[in-house]
This record gives C-alpha cells, structure tokens and sequence, in this order.
C-alpha cells in the first residue's frame, strides 16, 4: 500500500464506549461518555481511562477515588450521545432523561440498569499526560446481567451483548465475529 503522510492528530480510531459513573456530593447520579479506554494490568485487573479539559467526572474520580465503568449498547446509544454532550456541572442527566440506577455491590458508584456489563473500580492512580489525565481503578467487581451465560475471558458473544463502537463522528454496531484469536498458530500446528 502506498502512504502519505498526514499532519500529527487524534485521526481515524475505532474505539469502545463506556459510561463512567460518579455521585455527586448529593447522591445524585453522573455519567460521562468515555471511548478512550482500555485494560493495562491483568493481575490485578485494572482498567484505565483518558479525559481532557474541565469535566465533572474528572473533579467526582478524582475526589471520591472511585468509579464505575458501564459498557453501553447499542440501545443505549441515545443516553450515551446525551451524556456525552451534557456537562453534570449544569444538569441532573439521569433525571433529564430518565435513567434508572443502583449502586455498586462493592464502591458507592452508580450502576446503570440498562448497561449489562459494569465494572466498580476503585481509583489507584492518575497519570498526567498533554492536556489532560490518565486514570487508572483497579476492577474490585464485575456487575454482569444474567443473561449473559458465558462470563469467561474471550468466551462472551459479543454479536448477544451487542456493544456501540465509536469511531470519530459515528457509531457503529458490531455485525459478525469473523476469526478467533489465535487461528492463525492452529493453522500452522495442522500442517
Ligand atoms: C462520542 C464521545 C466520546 C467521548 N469520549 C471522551 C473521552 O474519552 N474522554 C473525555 O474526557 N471525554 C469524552 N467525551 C466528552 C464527555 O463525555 C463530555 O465532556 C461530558 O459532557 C462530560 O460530562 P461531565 O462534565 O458530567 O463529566 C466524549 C464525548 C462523546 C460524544
């Protein structure tokens, strides 16, 4: 493939989408729409997360040490684009739009209904890095709906708990899986 070079920027990056959760000093609920996040230590777990610029969610991590992560699906995408575009410095978004949600099994974070898949993370370290943070909770408990059967590393059906994907401008639904990790070793061992 030929290439060109482009000026140095963020560009094209498909990315996963994460409602993180924080309670107001009030125990009023807050969630933000977080797509740069990833896992970076597997024992213990950890998760990490990046966020620029003046967020409440940012302020809310930072002061009470711990969050949720709620994975959002695509019959989420509505409350994930509204929370996403709404500052919880000026509006209660779960009552705007009528969000149901408890609290956490273990941390006192907020646990979206709607999400199937929660993390409750407790806020081990903040990495300041260019404009913004990098903020890492080690994973104390995994809230999971009970229809997902099969909670195994690699073994969800991802096409069942139909995730949004984000990639700049747009979301985007996963369609079909397509090779299993680590086929391409199998096929050599056969031959
Ligand atoms: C598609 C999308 C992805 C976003 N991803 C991030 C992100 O990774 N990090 C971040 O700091 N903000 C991100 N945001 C912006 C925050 O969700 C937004 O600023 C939100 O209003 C913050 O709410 P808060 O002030 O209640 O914390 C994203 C917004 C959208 C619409």
């Amino acid at each position: 493939m030929e290439k060109r070079s482009l000026k140095p920027q963020r560009g094209f990056f498909p990315q996963p989408t994460y409602l993180i959760g924080t309670f107001k000093d009030d125990n009023t609920p807050n969630f933000a729409l977080i797509t740069w996040i990833t896992f970076c230590s597997v024992k213990p777990p950890m998760l990490m997360f990046a966020s620029r610029g003046k967020k409440l969610t940012r302020e809310l991590v930072e002061r009470k040490g711990m969050f949720s992560a709620n994975l959002v699906t695509t019959k989420m995408m509505y409350m994930a684009d509204y929370f996403g575009n709404t500052s919880g410095y000026e509006q209660n978004k779960c009552e705007d739009i009528g969000v149901e949600y408890s609290k956490g099994n273990i941390m006192n974070v907020p646990i979206l209904s709607e999400s199937p898949w929660v993390y409750e993370c407790s806020l081990v370290d903040i990495i300041e890095q260019g404009e913004g943070s990098i903020y890492i909770g080690e994973v104390k408990n995994i809230l999971a709906d009970k229809t997902i059967e099969e909670t195994l590393y690699g073994k969800i059906n991802m096409t069942t708990v139909d995730p949004l994907i984000y990639a700049p401008g747009q979301y985007y639904k996963i369609k079909e899986g397509i090779g299993a990790v680590g086929y391409s070793k199998k096929d050599n061992e056969d031959s």
